[in-house]
């Protein structure tokens, strides 16, 4: 089964798809005038080999950042200076002049605060109630920089990361040039963020996606089968992630040609308008099923795939993964493979706790014609059985033999990056050499009986940290009490701040911003594995997202706003040895967990809507998605 069906009715909308595999030219006319994530894989999905630079690419030790991502930061750290300037434009710090403060320092940019965003799993619950946060936080949302609202965060930050279901609103945003949540929100058929049907049946006709559901499985099958048939390993991640692309990527054919890599490439990121998003996913280790909480943590970004953990320390050119590295380098005879990086396959990565859904198509009412051309698909996978994703070759191969695990391995092992229980993507921000002060935790996970969260992923992260000699490797994390706490305090209940002080920390590390995930005018606990909202459901957890991350526009505590500016302002008042004027301190002695604890079992935790209760509806999943859910329930987690 070759592509050629698929290939023929793309043929000139993609003119990348059908390049020849070389590197692209860059007096290449597509290339000089794309203003977005571009598709520049050199034959679709299938990983090819190209003409290496005249530097050959080469695995680099994770002891500093990348070169690429240094220089960038100078020009993304003067964006957002202009950008925090707009935001304490219309978020008032009391009668602190912060404007005044931050044209005082500046000359030194390190003084400066240094805002992350973290956008936690929890499939599509996560997705729209992230999408909620980050609507929130940004200034083109129309009424987003009235009084009481927090629109400009985003503007002013300069990290942005995202796992599982968070991963797939990252992709939704940065592969389609930088889009707001509002764009998202489409109600036309055939466009993306269409869940109305399950990723199961594929998208509706129409618009840019001109498939049925027979075309559909039959171009995924094709993909994959392309992928297989250049030699390279193909796992049920490999279907999940151009499944997943339907979705997520508002391009023809589901985006086949875009590559992660490739958001470097655009001139928007290159100009630092936007923050730098990274993707996590989680390293199983090798012989083992469970991922424990030292398993090794990668990121994604878009330059590099690495981790700074003390078992790999190294990052990979994320352009050149597909290729044969050996010890560190690519050996003569090795040619430099691209278009491994398909941008789908990342967010399928980080997300793989949801692959077993394919397996449920006999539950679907799709023809079985459908159903056998995708079970044979499944059956041929090297690695049907097996929930990862497999980077084969793996680029950490007789890397750092002495510490890395995997060092012996021909293939690396990937899971979801939620799967160690840190479903918060903090580790890329807490690592020093990025300096981060403040970082907005998105957290959807689904803890509690109920599907709320209750600081789960924090305790993961901060016990992880307490490893000083081991996996923690010289990354800092504030002090956070244990979840029977955070239900008896209500620190899950609205938002909440740890490591205030920062006099008492183990090092350096970022006051944290909870922002738990909880009922203002929607009940946006919907269960992990339903599989398909309608878009008034979409539509009623993304505003809720938006009401959990503004506190109902500052209506819940009129100085919410506020305490938020105190939030990303206070470590660099520390540097700059600046005492916080007494809102700041109202605020913290409000939000900052205070350091006691109550680990009494708490009584179920069963929240109400905090807004009017007739706004807020229940939601009644559909059948099918009912039905998987509770197949899918029986086996995915564990
Ligand atoms: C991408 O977004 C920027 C900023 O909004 C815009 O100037 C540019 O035209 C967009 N590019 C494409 C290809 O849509
Ligand atoms: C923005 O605010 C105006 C004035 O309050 C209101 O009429 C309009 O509906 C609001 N728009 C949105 C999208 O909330
Ligand atoms: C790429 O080159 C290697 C040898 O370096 C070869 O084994 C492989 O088949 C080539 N792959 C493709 C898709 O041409
Ligand atoms: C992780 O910890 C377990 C024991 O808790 C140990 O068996 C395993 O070897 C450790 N793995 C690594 C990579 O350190
Ligand atoms: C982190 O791990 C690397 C590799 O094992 C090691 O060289 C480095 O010293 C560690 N850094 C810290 C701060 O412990
Ligand atoms: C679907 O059902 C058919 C017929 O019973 C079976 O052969 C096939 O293995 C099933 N597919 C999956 C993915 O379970
Ligand atoms: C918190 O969540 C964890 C993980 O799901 C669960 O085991 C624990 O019982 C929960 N505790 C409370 C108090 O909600
Ligand atoms: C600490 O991390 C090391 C590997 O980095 C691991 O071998 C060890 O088991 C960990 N200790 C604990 C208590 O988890
Ligand atoms: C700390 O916070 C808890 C929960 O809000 C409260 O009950 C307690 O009185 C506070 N203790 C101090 C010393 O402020
Ligand atoms: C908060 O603002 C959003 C967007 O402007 C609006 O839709 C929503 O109704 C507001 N909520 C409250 C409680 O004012
Ligand atoms: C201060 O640090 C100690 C030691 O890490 C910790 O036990 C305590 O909870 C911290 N207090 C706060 C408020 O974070
Ligand atoms: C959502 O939470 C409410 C209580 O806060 C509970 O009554 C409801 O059953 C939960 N829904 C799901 C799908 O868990």
């Amino acid at each position: 089964m070759k592509a050629a069906l698929i290939g023929s009715i793309v043929l000139g909308l993609l003119p990348y798809a059908t390049a020849a595999p070389s590197a692209p030219n860059p007096n290449d006319l597509t290339l000089a005038l794309a203003e977005r994530a571009l598709p520049n894989a050199p034959d679709k999905y299938t990983p090819a080999n190209t003409t290496c630079p005249s530097t050959r690419p080469k695995i680099r030790s994770a002891e500093k950042l990348s070169s690429q991502e240094t220089s960038w930061l100078k020009t993304r750290r003067e964006k957002t200076l202009s950008a925090m300037k707009d935001f304490f434009g219309h978020v008032q710090v009391g009668d602190f002049d912060v404007t005044g403060y931050l044209d005082q320092h500046s000359k030194n940019t390190s003084n400066l605060p240094n805002i992350g965003i973290a956008v936690s799993g929890g499939g599509y619950r996560a997705l729209t109630n992230g999408a909620g946060a980050v609507k929130a936080f940004d200034s083109r949302t129309e009424n987003s920089t009235a009084k009481g609202h927090l629109g400009g965060l985003l503007q002013s930050a300069t990290y942005i990361s995202g796992l599982s279901g968070g991963s797939w609103l990252l992709g939704s945003i940065y592969i389609n040039n930088f889009t707001t949540i509002s764009d998202l929100q489409t109600h036309k058929a055939g466009s993306v963020w269409q869940f109305g049907n399950s990723i199961l049946e594929g998208p509706d006709t129409g618009g840019i996606q001109i498939f049925d559901s027979a075309s559909y499985f039959k171009d995924l099958a094709d993909a994959v089968n392309g992928k297989k048939d250049a030699g390279f390993d193909t796992s049920i991640t490999d279907i999940w992630g151009r499944a997943l692309s339907y979705q997520m990527f508002n391009a023809s054919d589901g985006g086949i040609s875009y590559t992660w890599s490739s958001i470097a490439e655009t001139s928007e990121f290159k100009d630092g308008n936007m923050p730098l998003p990274v993707v996590v996913a989680d390293g199983r280790n090798p012989h083992e099923l469970v991922v424990g909480s030292n398993s090794t943590v990668y990121e994604f970004n878009p330059w590099e795939f690495g981790t700074f953990d003390p078992t790999v320390y190294g990052f990979a050119p994320l352009e050149f993964l597909g290729s044969r590295f050996v010890g560190g380098s690519l050996p003569n005879d090795a040619k430099c493979v691209r278009g491994f990086d398909n941008a789908g396959f990342i967010i399928g990565t980080s997300s793989t706790l949801f692959n077993q859904f394919l397996l449920q198509i006999n539950t679907t009412s799709l023809p079985s014609f459908v159903k056998d051309v995708f079970t044979n698909v499944l059956y041929k996978l090297d690695k049907s059985d097996n929930d990862i994703a497999a980077y084969d070759p793996n680029p950490f191969y007789k890397y750092n033999e002495d510490s890395s695990p995997y060092a012996q391995q021909t293939e690396l092992d990937l899971v979801d990056g939620g799967e160690d229980l840190q479903n918060v993507p903090l580790h890329p921000l807490i690592q020093p050499e990025r300096h981060v002060d403040v970082i907005f935790a998105v957290d959807s996970s689904a803890d509690t009986e109920n599907s709320w969260p209750n600081g789960t992923a924090l305790v993961a992260t901060y016990e992880r940290s307490l490893n000083r000699t081991g996996i923690a490797n010289g990354t800092n994390f504030p002090a956070i009490p244990d979840q029977n706490t955070f239900v008896n305090q209500g620190l899950n209940s609205r938002p909440s701040f740890f490591g205030c002080d920062s006099s008492n920390l183990t090092g350096p590390a970022p006051l944290i911003v909870y922002l738990p995930n909880s009922p203002y005018s929607a009940y946006s606990n919907v269960t992990t594995f339903t599989l398909s909202y309608d878009n008034k459901k979409r539509d009623d957890v993304i505003l809720n997202g938006y009401e959990v991350a503004t506190m109902a526009n500052s209506t819940r505590d009129s100085d919410w706003s506020a305490c938020v500016g105190c939030a990303i302002l206070s470590r660099s008042f520390d540097r700059t040895k600046t005492s916080p004027p007494d809102i700041c301190n109202k605020c913290f002695s409000r939000y900052c967990w205070n350091g006691t604890t109550d680990t009494s079992k708490p009584p179920a935790y069963a929240p109400k809507t905090i807004l009017a209760d007739s706004a807020a509806a229940a939601f009644v999943p559909t059948a099918l998605s009912a039905v998987v859910a509770a197949a899918v329930a029986l086996f995915a987690v564990a």
